[in-house]
C-alpha cells in the first residue's frame, strides 16, 4: 500500500482556515492531521472543539486527531461529535490504555496510540494487535517546526518487526520534522503515514510540496 500524507493543520493560517482546508482537499493529501494540546501534557495550547468543527465543515478527507492531553477518555464522545475519524491518545497519558482504546472503538472511530521520542516501542507489544495506528513522535510534542530526531529510523524498523510478529494491521505514522530530505528514508524503514506541518505550510507551493511528499 502506498504511504499516506497528513498535513498538520497546526501550521495552517487560522485566519484563512477554509482556504487552507480547501487547498488540502484539492491536493494529493490523504488525511488532515489535527493536533490538540492542553498546556498540561505538553507545554503549549493549540485549539479545541470549535476549530475542529470548523475544519470538519469543509474537509473532504478523514480527520486524524492527535490528542496531546491528559485524561483523554473524558472527551471521546465530544471528539467523535466534532468530526474525528481517527482518534489518537498518548501512551504516556493513559493509565488504562486498553480501556481508552476500546472506548474510542466503541464510538466508531479508528484508534491510535502516540509515543514520545523516549518511549520504547516494546511498551506497545500488548496493545499493538488492538490498534489501527501508532503515531511515533519524531520530535518532543508541543510545537510545529522542530528538528527531526534521527533515532526515529531505528524505532520505525523495530516497530515494523513488532507489527509483523504480532500480526497487527497498525499503520506507523511519523509526526514531527518530516521534510523532503527524510521522507523517503522513513517510508523505506516502514512508515505508512507522514505528518507534515511546517514543510507543507511554509513552502512556496504547499500543493506541490504535498505531491513531492507522496512520491
Ligand atoms: C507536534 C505535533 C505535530 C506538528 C508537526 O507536537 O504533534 O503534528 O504539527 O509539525 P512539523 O511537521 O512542523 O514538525
Ligand atoms: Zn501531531
Amino acid at each position: 500500500m502506498p504511504h499516506l500524507v497528513a498535513p498538520s493543520v497546526l501550521s495552517a493560517d487560522f485566519a484563512n482556515l477554509q482556504r487552507d482546508v480547501e487547498m488540502i482537499n484539492r491536493s494529493e493529501a490523504d488525511w488532515f492531521h489535527v493536533d490538540v494540546m492542553d498546556g498540561v501534557f505538553v507545554p503549549n495550547i493549540s485549539f479545541g472543539f470549535p476549530v475542529i468543527k470548523a475544519v470538519k465543515k469543509y474537509a473532504a478527507k478523514p480527520l486524524d486527531v492527535h490528542l496531546m492531553i491528559v485524561d483523554p477518555d473524558r472527551y471521546t464522545q465530544a471528539f467523535k461529535e466534532a468530526g474525528a475519524d481517527i482518534l489518537t491518545v498518548h501512551l504516556e497519558a493513559c493509565t488504562h490504555l486498553h480501556r481508552s482504546i476500546q472506548n474510542i472503538k466503541s464510538h466508531g472511530m479508528k484508534a491510535g496510540v502516540a509515543i514520545n521520542p523516549h518511549t520504547s516501542i516494546h511498551l506497545l507489544q500488548d496493545i499493538i494487535a488492538d490498534i489501527d495506528l501508532v503515531c511515533m513522535m519524531s520530535v518532543n510534542p508541543g510545537f510545529g517546526g522542530q528538528k527531526f530526531i534521527e533515532n526515529t529510523y531505528t524505532k520505525v524498523k523495530d516497530l515494523r518487526q513488532l507489527i509483523g510478529d504480532k500480526k497487527s494491521q497498525a499503520l506507523i505514522e511519523i509526526d514531527g520534522g518530516v521534510d523532503l530530505n527524510n521522507h523517503k528514508k522513513l517510508v523505506e524503514c516502514g512508515a505508512g503515514v507522514l505528518v507534515a506541518g511546517n514543510t507543507v505550510f511554509s513552502s512556496a507551493n504547499p500543493t506541490e510540496t504535498i505531491s513531492l511528499l507522496k512520491k
